[in-house]
């Protein structure tokens, strides 16, 4: 993967690519596991990456946001997950999500559009700038986080090529409802309601940070971690960043969003990282940090996750009510 500095970084805001594992690293560490049996299903070949977008990840030129925070390794970003269509169980999603099948993908976009369809994924990356990297924080609800390298693409300019209308005031986000291949989705004892969804208000999703990821570590995004697309707003809860998506619909209402249709009083519309709201049922004044080697440090939380470019977005509201 080449990854040029983008022109407004200086060298050192460039963390060394050999930080992790490149996409050639990662084929020979699975045949190492091969070996002992072990080989993730992700590598096997029915679920690789079509090679229109294994190039489109590996020819990323830039990185445009990055953190001099220590990277979490692969393997946990990889095996410690929130995915609860496969399961609930931070191990379950990486157990059980070889059955799922990202490729061919198409997403429907409705609503308040004047280029309303249903488009390949491929059109879809094809019609956008160039795939780029960005390090983001992920704080997640519970309390725990972690620093993962991203491929993707801006979200506000792939929306811009459907031409939403002066009435699209919201985004809202659907995951793909495939029962057959997630079991999380036929159990009788979930107490989420599927499809999973999401929404944004719309400045919010025109934000430069908001981001479509299509790969994480110079590779494709492994099924436990929402292939073949998902949403990244590196200043929110983890929860909005909602995975497999397979529908954007442009609306004028505030959408209604799946934790917050869970327990309402718990995760608002908004879920800014905001280390002096708590959780009522814990503190969100810290956070564990899975952090490189595995290592895990309790470090205080930051308001907005240390993005504080996005404040101008909440002006004027009182983010103790607007949680
Ligand atoms: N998207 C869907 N469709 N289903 C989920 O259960 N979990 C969310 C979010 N997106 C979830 C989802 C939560 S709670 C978090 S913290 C992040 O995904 C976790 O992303 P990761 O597993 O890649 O770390």
């Amino acid at each position: 993967m080449l990854i040029k500095q983008a022109s407004d970084l200086t060298e050192n805001d460039v963390t060394p690519q050999s930080a992790y594992l490149n996409r050639r690293h990662i084929i020979q560490a699975a045949g190492g596991l091969a070996l002992a049996g072990a080989v993730p299903r992700v590598f096997a070949e029915d679920q690789s990456a079509p090679h229109w977008l294994d190039q489109k990840v590996d020819q990323t030129v830039f990185r445009s946001v990055t953190t001099d925070e220590g990277m979490t390794d692969r393997a946990d970003a990889t095996s410690y997950n929130n995915f609860y269509e496969f399961g609930t169980g931070k191990g379950d999603p990486a157990k059980y999500a070889d059955n799922f099948n990202p490729y061919p993908w198409e997403i429907t976009v409705d609503g308040e559009c004047s280029n309303p369809g249903t488009f390949d994924l491929e059109a879809i990356l094809s019609g956008s700038t160039a795939t780029e990297e960005r390090i983001y924080r992920l704080r997640c609800v519970e309390a725990w986080s972690m620093v993962i390298p991203w491929i993707g693409v801006e979200l506000g300019k792939v929306l811009q090529q459907f031409e939403p209308t002066s009435d699209a005031r919201y985004v809202a986000f659907e995951t793909v409802h495939r029962p057959e291949e997630m079991r999380g989705q036929r159990s009788r004892f979930s107490f989420i309601d599927y499809p999973y969804v999401e929404g944004l208000r719309m400045d919010e999703a025109m934000q430069r940070l908001a981001f479509l990821a299509v790969g994480m570590y110079g590779e494709p995004l492994p099924n436990q971690n929402g292939a073949p697309i998902r949403l990244l707003l590196p200043w929110k809860y983890g929860f909005k960043s909602i995975k497999s998506i397979s529908r954007i619909s442009f609306v004028r209402e505030m959408p209604p969003t799946t934790w917050n249709l869970s327990a309402e009083n718990e995760y608002g519309f908004y879920a800014n990282v905001n280390p002096e709201v708590d959780h009522p049922r814990w503190s969100q004044a810290s956070e564990r940090r899975i952090g490189a080697n595995g290592d895990v440090e309790r470090i205080p939380t930051r308001m907005f996750n240390g993005y504080d470019e996005v404040a101008s977005l909440y002006e004027g509201m009182d983010l103790r009510t607007f949680f």
